[in-house]
């Protein structure tokens, strides 16, 4: 027996921290107190933490060295030179502004780039991202391949731009009204789905054929890596690293949330190939984000994510942490619940829509099994559906998606697979009683973004 046989976890687990164990009742008690907000319920209630993966993943030994190694110096920090070395030795991209977080890099590039009526064509742009295309006036068109809408279909690479929608749109727009293309690895908003290399290739010929630039969300870079080289056939024998190369080669930067890939509770960066559009993003870092050389982050941040790249693009992690969620979706399956497939790299998306029938969508199917995982395992989860699709801002009238979903997010590195099996044990006894299930009107909301704070009500 190998681990090439069984792959496992490529580390020890040295540092621990207690779950606060709640009943039944307790939770009970504590949901209605939080008016059914997932957002609301104090860290301490939870018992499995699933509302995200972003900063949430377990730091390694060298990681925690480097927080005590990292050099706070306002100017020409040396943990700001050893990132930035990781970074162009990863990526190749010479130029790094580092950020507070992810969408402190949207923020710079875009308030570079973007002018009222632009349009940013990309496959399902991250919430922030088109937030912040939409706060410019600019339009976040939407151009992934149709078979990413169907939740059943199997495609292994449900994140692809389709090249015709985008040679549309580049052709029919003046050149100057497009300031970049965007590609999400892995698209999130998609469903954790990634984009295959020759898609990305294909998406680069169609930018040089028609003079437009090309950008990456990478936050998670290095999962996409890994599913191109277990499902496309001709990049097998690439090294994650040599994968890496080839998605980023030829294009003009990306944007990084470090709380993903690069596993660090917070942190990001812009990194860009050309020194001209460095020095003309520079002005909005200094402004929005920090001096040059720490961007809103301390040192030690920087010393955790210069190492954090390297641990994250390792084959054998990566392995493990996408096998994890592998893993959990199938113990998922095996007891009846309805999830996205093929499941994506960060998380499982269950299909509450239609896991619950008798919720209609505006009593927030999605929403009430949250609450229901959560007073029934103590697991938050976060609502996908009509909740978060908010309102038209013209009409008021509620937006309802194609698909009610509940997201569970990995974190990495955090949760063992008993970890797991409780969860998958908890929505089997959800499913068991599911016809009782009621749905949720919500009794007070805010203009904007309303899923952060809205109050609910049971529906009697
Ligand atoms: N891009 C993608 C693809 C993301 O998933 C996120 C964050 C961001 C950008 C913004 O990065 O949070 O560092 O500012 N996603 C988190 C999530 C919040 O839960 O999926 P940030």
């Amino acid at each position: 027996m190998t681990q090439e046989h069984y792959p496992f976890e490529p580390y020890l687990i040295s540092v621990t921290r207690p779950i606060a164990i709640t009943s039944r009742e307790e939770r009970e008690q504590t949901i209605k107190e939080c008016h059914y907000n997932l957002f609301k319920i104090p860290s301490q209630k939870v018992m499995i933490d699933l509302l995200t993966d972003s900063g949430t993943g377990a730091i390694s030994n060298k990681q925690l060295a480097g927080i005590i190694l990292g050099d706070e110096s306002y100017a020409g920090s040396r943990s700001f030179e050893k990132m930035l070395a990781a970074i162009e030795d990863i990526t190749g991209f010479k130029y790094v502004i580092p950020t507070h977080q992810g969408r402190g890099a949207e923020n710079v590039l875009h308030s570079t780039l973007i002018k009222e009526g632009n349009l940013i064509p990309g496959n399902t742009h991250f919430d922030t991202t088109k937030a912040h295309i939409e706060f410019r006036k600019g339009v976040a068109v939407d151009v992934t391949i149709d078979e990413a809408k169907d939740p059943s279909l199997y495609h292994p690479f449900k994140g692809n731009l389709d090249l015709e929608k985008l040679e549309k749109v580049l052709k029919e727009t003046p050149k100057e009204n497009i300031p970049f293309v965007l590609i999400t690895v892995t698209c999130n908003s998609g469903g954790g789905q990634p984009v295959s290399l020759d898609n990305i290739k294909g998406v680069k010929s169609l930018c040089k054929a028609y003079g437009v630039k090309l950008f990456f969300d990478m936050a998670r870079y290095a999962e996409n890596a890994y599913y191109i080289k277990t499902r496309e056939e001709k990049y097998r024998n690439l090294s994650i690293r040599e994968i890496i190369q080839e998605m980023f080669k030829d294009s003009d930067g990306a944007t990084m949330s470090a709380k993903k890939d690069a596993i660090v509770a917070m942190g990001g960066f812009l990194a860009l190939r050309h020194e001209e559009l460095y020095q003309r993003c520079a002005v909005y870092s200094i402004l929005f984000e920090g001096y040059l050389t720490y961007g809103g982050m301390t040192g030690g941040t920087m010393e955790t994510i210069a190492q954090g790249l390297y641990e994250g693009i390792d084959y054998h992690y990566l392995e493990a942490r996408i096998g994890q969620v592998a893993r959990f979706s199938e113990l998922l399956k095996a007891v009846g619940i309805p999830i996205i497939e093929p499941v994506g790299g960060h998380a499982v998306y269950v299909n509450a829509g239609k896991m619950l029938p008798q919720i209609p969508p505006d009593q927030y199917p999605a929403q009430a099994l949250g609450v229901a995982a959560y007073i029934e395992g103590g697991i938050r989860g976060v609502e996908i559906g009509t909740v978060l699709a908010d309102r038209d801002p013209i009409t008021r009238q509620e937006r309802h998606p194609n698909l009610e979903l509940l997201r569970l997010a990995i974190p990495r590195r955090t949760f063992t697979d008993n970890h797991m099996s409780y969860i998958a044990q908890s929505f089997k006894k959800i499913h068991a009683t599911k016809e009782e299930l009621k749905g949720l009107r919500i009794t007070w909301e805010a203009p904007i973004l309303r899923h952060f704070t809205c109050e609910f009500a049971i529906v009697k």
